[in-house]
Order: structure tokens, then C-alpha cells, then sequence
């Protein structure tokens, strides 16, 4: 067992970090405040390969491993989880989505430009009434012959606004269930797709969240990915990699907020004494940079599994359960450790407190992991 980067990961874990201090920090706040897209900064990410980075370089992509775009998640997660939630569903869902299932011309009509970020992608499975429970999805795509109509409403969609290419998921026959589900690419502009409003959310305010609506949208036969009925089995396998994204990004938020607790309790002074030299400060720091370590050994596993294409599916979702459980206890912590400042933003730690709740919802709630892991267990 070896637990060591190679030179390869610590460069790119640099140049992520290197990147979210230099370019995202600034104005973190301020896109906080005013719900705004870090539309320049994503197109950096785009031009410096955050965007594509498991994808094959024949596709614009960066062709890395895993283990590679879990590192770049965590150190972008520290300072923006607004710009990682939207570098986690281009890489996880979009990206990956395409290149595993989709036709060589969905490939270099679509991919080429979402590994480059000239296009931004969206992942659309919840609705109103279908967010846990997937299989109940009123998105219709009634086949029409060469085309699908799509009709209905998607809800809480990442990068709502910015993306270009949508992979919506819609029944089309019912009477199948799950197994009459599609996956087809949208594009934005296409007649009868409306963008609606747009989420005014408690965390990650700078990503762009908003419903969708469908009225008689004409989808390409050629826009679906994969064989008719495959949809929900397409969902279903993204999103057992998306997990690892998410649970990259609640570790990044957690170690965010750890590192600016442990610099504040070596400058504050209380009592006549740093923070640092409290014990009950110290005994907060062991706690957190423990369930830290805990969680970056689940990440580095189920990544480490999907690079060696074995099941993961367990190790992603047990990542993510744990990595987003902690990141509430340890950007909590950080705020406690800060005291009043800890409660005001300019301190950052009230906005991480924030984003980490996201991490208990997306890409699957915490109950259900548990039920993916359950299901692992007992079968
Ligand atoms: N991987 C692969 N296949 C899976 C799977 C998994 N993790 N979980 C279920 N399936 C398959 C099953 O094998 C089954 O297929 P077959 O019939 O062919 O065998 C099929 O899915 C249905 O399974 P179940 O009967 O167990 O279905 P269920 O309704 O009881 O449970 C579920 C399914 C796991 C709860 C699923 O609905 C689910 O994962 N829900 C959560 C959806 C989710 O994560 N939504 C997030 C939205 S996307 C997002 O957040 C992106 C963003 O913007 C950030």
C-alpha cells in the first residue's frame, strides 16, 4: 500500500491551489453576496484543464487519473465551492457522462468544447416531484420517430443559466418504469427550453441553480445517449462518480475552514495566551484534523478503485456520507474556534459553514447513501 502523490498529483494539487488563492479568493465574498456566477474564473479553469481532467486529450481533455481531480476538487472546495460544484458536474457528470456513453459525433460535436469550457454542461434528473426518488421522473420524451418531445420541468439544476449543453433525463415509456427512461443532450436555445428561476440558496450562492422548463423541445434521435431505455442506468452510473466530486468538494470546504482556524488560534490572543495554547482549542483542532484525515482516506479509496476500474460504488458513496458529514462538524468547529468573527463574513468561515450543508443534499442525501451502501452490503 502507497499512500504517496506522485510528482504528477502534487503539481497539479499546486497548480489548483495556486489558482484558487490567486484567482478565486478574491471576490469569493463578494459572488457570495451578490449570488454571481464566477462565469471569468470558470473560463480560467476551462483554459488551465480543471474542466476535462479525466478526459481523453483526443477530446481537449486532460487525460488524468482520479486520483488527480480529487486533489484539484479539494484545493479549489477550500476557497470556492460555488466554482467546484460547477467544475464537479462538468468533469463527473457531463464529461465523464459523454465519453463513457456517448457517440463519437456527440463526442466532438458536444465534449471537445465542455473539456474546454467553451461549454458548460448541466446534469438534469430532479424535479419538483422526483428529487431521491429518480425513478419517478414526469419529464416525458415521446418518441416521435427521428426526434423526441420533451415536455416538463427539471428543479434545482447546477449551472442552470451558464451551461450550453444539458443532459436531460425523461421517461418515455412509462409502462416500463425505470427502465423507459432516456438521457438526451439539450441544447440551450433549443425552441421551447426556458430557463426558469433562478434559486436564491443559504450556500454555494455563486453557482447558478435554477429550473428548467421543457414545452415541446424537438431532441435529434441522435441527441440520445445510448440505447433506448438506458437513461436512468446512465443517471445512476454518473452519479456513482459524481459522488466522489462532492465528496472531494465537502473535504475541500472542511480543510478550508480548518486551516483558517488553526492560522486564527495561532494569532488570537485570549486570556493571555494564543488560542493555540488552550486546550480546549487544541482538542478541537485534533478532532477536526482527524475527521479531516478519515475523510481524504475514503476520497483517495473510492477514487484509487475507479482508476484501477474496480467497484466503487460502495467506497463513493461511503466518501461521500462521511466527507459531507464532517464538513458540518468541522466548519462548524472553525466558526466556534473564531467566535464573533467566526460569524462574519469577512472571516470565510460562516460562508464555508454554509456551502458544507449542500454536500448533505446533492448527488444523493445522506439517507441515500446510506441506502446505496445497504444495498451493497446485502446483496
Ligand atoms: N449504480 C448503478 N445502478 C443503480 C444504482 C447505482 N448506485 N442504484 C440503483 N441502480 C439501478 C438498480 O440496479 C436498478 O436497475 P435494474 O432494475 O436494471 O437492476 C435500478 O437502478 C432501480 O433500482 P432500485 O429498484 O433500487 O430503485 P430505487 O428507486 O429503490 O432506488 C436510488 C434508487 C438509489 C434511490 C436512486 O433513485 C438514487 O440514486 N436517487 C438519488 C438521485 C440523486 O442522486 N439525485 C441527485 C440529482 S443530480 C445532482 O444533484 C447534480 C447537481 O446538480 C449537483
Amino acid at each position: 500500500m502507497n499512500f504517496e502523490l506522485t510528482e504528477e498529483h502534487l503539481t497539479v494539487q499546486k497548480a489548483a491551489r495556486d489558482f484558487a488563492q490567486t484567482e478565486l479568493l478574491p471576490g469569493v465574498i463578494e459572488r457570495d453576496t451578490e449570488q454571481k456566477f464566477p462565469a471569468e474564473q470558470i473560463k480560467k479553469m476551462g483554459d488551465l484543464g480543471f474542466m476535462g481532467m479525466m478526459t481523453d486529450p483526443k477530446y481537449n481533455g486532460g487525460g488524468m487519473d482520479t486520483i488527480s481531480y480529487v486533489l484539484a476538487m479539494e484545493e479549489i472546495s477550500k476557497v470556492d465551492a460555488s466554482a467546484s460544484v460547477c467544475m464537479s458536474v462538468n468533469n463527473s457528470l457531463v464529461c465523464w457522462g459523454l465519453e463513457k456513453f456517448g457517440t463519437e459525433e456527440q463526442k466532438e460535436k458536444y465534449l471537445k468544447k465542455l473539456t474546454t469550457a467553451e461549454y458548460i454542461g448541466a446534469f438534469c434528473l430532479s424535479e419538483p416531484e422526483a428529487g431521491s426518488d429518480a425513478t419517478s421522473q414526469r419529464t416525458t420524451a415521446e418518441d416521435k420517430g427521428d426526434y423526441y418531445l420533451l415536455n416538463g420541468t427539471k428543479n434545482w439544476i447546477t449551472n442552470g443559466k451558464s451551461a450550453s449543453v444539458y443532459i436531460v433525463i425523461a421517461q418515455t415509456h412509462p409502462e416500463k418504469k425505470h427502465k423507459g427512461i432516456n438521457a438526451l443532450i439539450v441544447e440551450r436555445g433549443m425552441p421551447g427550453f426556458v430557463v426558469g428561476k433562478k434559486e436564491d440558496k443559504m450556500g454555494i450562492r455563486g453557482s447558478d441553480t435554477h429550473s428548467l422548463m421543457f414545452t415541446d423541445v424537438k431532441v435529434p434521435k441522435a441527441n440520445r445517449i445510448g440505447d433506448d431505455g438506458f437513461g436512468f442506468t446512465f443517471a445512476m452510473t454518473t452519479l456513482n462518480g459524481g459522488r466522489i466530486g462532492i465528496a472531494s468538494q465537502a473535504l475541500g470546504i472542511a480543510t478550508g475552514a480548518y486551516e483558517l482556524a488553526l492560522k486564527y488560534s495561532k494569532e488570537r490572543k485570549a486570556f493571555g495566551k494564543h488560542l493555540s495554547e488552550h486546550q480546549a482549542i487544541q482538542f478541537k483542532l485534533a478532532e477536526m484534523a482527524t475527521k479531516i484525515n478519515a475523510a481524504r482516506l475514503l476520497v483517495w479509496q473510492a477514487a484509487f478503485l475507479k482508476d484501477q476500474k474496480k467497484d466503487f460504488v460502495k467506497a463513493a458513496a461511503m466518501a461521500k456520507l462521511y466527507a459531507s458529514q464532517i464538513a458540518q462538524e468541522v466548519t462548524s468547529e472553525a466558526v466556534q474556534i473564531h467566535g464573533g468573527y467566526g460569524y462574519v463574513k469577512e472571516f470565510h468561515v460562516e460562508r464555508l459553514m454554509r456551502d458544507a450543508k449542500i454536500t448533505q443534499i446533492y448527488e444523493g442525501t445522506t439517507e441515500i447513501q446510506k441506502m446505496v451502501i445497504s444495498r451493497e452490503l446485502l446483496r
